[in-house]
């Protein structure tokens, strides 16, 4: 099996620069290496090219880089859309959130259901009037189900790109009140930091790929590192305290790798420069080489 990498050095999608090392420092952790000691055919196809504006673009309308992401969104999505039409398996590399946007936009096309796991301390189902932010990288979900500037909903040429009934967001401890609303308004399935403590990881992945099986034909993890808690991976932009453990994480990945449901998936918002000794590219690393089957024996 073919693993095909692509890494995107974006910190545009928020304010806080040193995002833009997350590939490197992904690939400084071993990555490479990690995923070809599985026994994995890997192709790293570098990095994405990132579109900077020399003069600043209109923040006015709360979309802050907005210009820039558009760019650099329309790259990747045509890099995976050939990925995929090669046979490969997608890894993509972050970069902050926002490049969600560009990767589902180019994996989505290949499936007529394809279903989504948001592995998020935060819900990202921001829009421009909703985020109290302006920052993109609170809003790519939203994006993804067809709400938000049409600019970035025009990305790869259709919108939406997925359905909210084929979404699953693990590991929610920050959400703000106009993404509360559209969860309940969508139907989006949640499993908070409540719900992960009462009933155990165990269970909430066991209906996690209970519900995506039944309803989808491809799943893509998205998985935010600040989904696990800051004491496991500090080195991100917007840490929140009493997130997901690393093992429950392992323990996550290995049940995914083991129902065989992910098609592709993508580990974003490390930020080395945040980071204690790159201690977060190094969890990722083990995360992606679980996901992908490693087992202890
Ligand atoms: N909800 C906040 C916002 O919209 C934080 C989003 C954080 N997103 C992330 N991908 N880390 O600004
Ligand atoms: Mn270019
Ligand atoms: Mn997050
Ligand atoms: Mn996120």
């Amino acid at each position: 099996k073919k693993v095909s990498i692509v890494g995107v050095p974006m910190d545009l999608g928020q304010i806080r620069r040193g995002v833009d090392m997350g590939p490197s420092a992904l690939r400084y952790a071993g990555l490479i290496e990690e995923i070809k000691s599985l026994g994995f055919d890997v192709q790293d196809y570098g990095d994405i090219h990132i579109h900077r504006s020399t003069t600043g673009t209109d923040q006015e309308q709360n979309l802050k880089n907005l210009q820039e992401v558009i760019k650099t969104s329309e790259e990747l999505c045509l890099e995976l859309d050939e990925i995929i039409s090669k046979g490969g398996f997608p890894l993509v590399l972050g970069g902050d959130h926002s490049i969600s946007i560009g990767s589902i936009a180019g994996i989505s096309k290949h499936y007529k259901e394809l279903g989504v796991i948001w592995y998020d301390a935060h819900a990202d189902l921001n829009t421009a009037e909703t985020s109290p932010s302006g920052n993109i990288h609170g809003m790519p979900l939203a994006t993804n189900i067809g709400l938000g500037h049409p600019y970035l909903l025009n990305i790869g040429g259709y919108s939406p790109k997925i359905k909210p009934e084929n979404i699953v967001i693990v590991g929610a401890r920050s959400i703000d009140e106009g993404e509360k609303a559209l969860i309940s308004e969508m139907g989006i399935k949640v499993f908070t930091m409540h719900e992960i403590d009462r009933k155990g990881m165990t269970a909430v992945m066991e209906e996690t790929i209970a519900y995506l099986k039944e309803r989808t034909d491809g799943v893509h993890l998205s998985l935010d590192l600040d989904a696990i808690d800051p004491v496991d991976a500090p080195g991100v932009g917007t840490p929140v305290l009493g997130g997901v453990t690393y093992r429950e994480s392992h323990l996550a990945m290995e049940m995914l790798a083991e129902a065989e449901i992910i098609t592709s998936a993508e580990f974003v918002e490390i930020n080395p420069i945040l980071d204690n000794k790159n201690q977060t590219a190094d969890v990722a690393t083990e995360l992606v080489s679980s996901l992908l089957g490693k087992k202890l024996i």
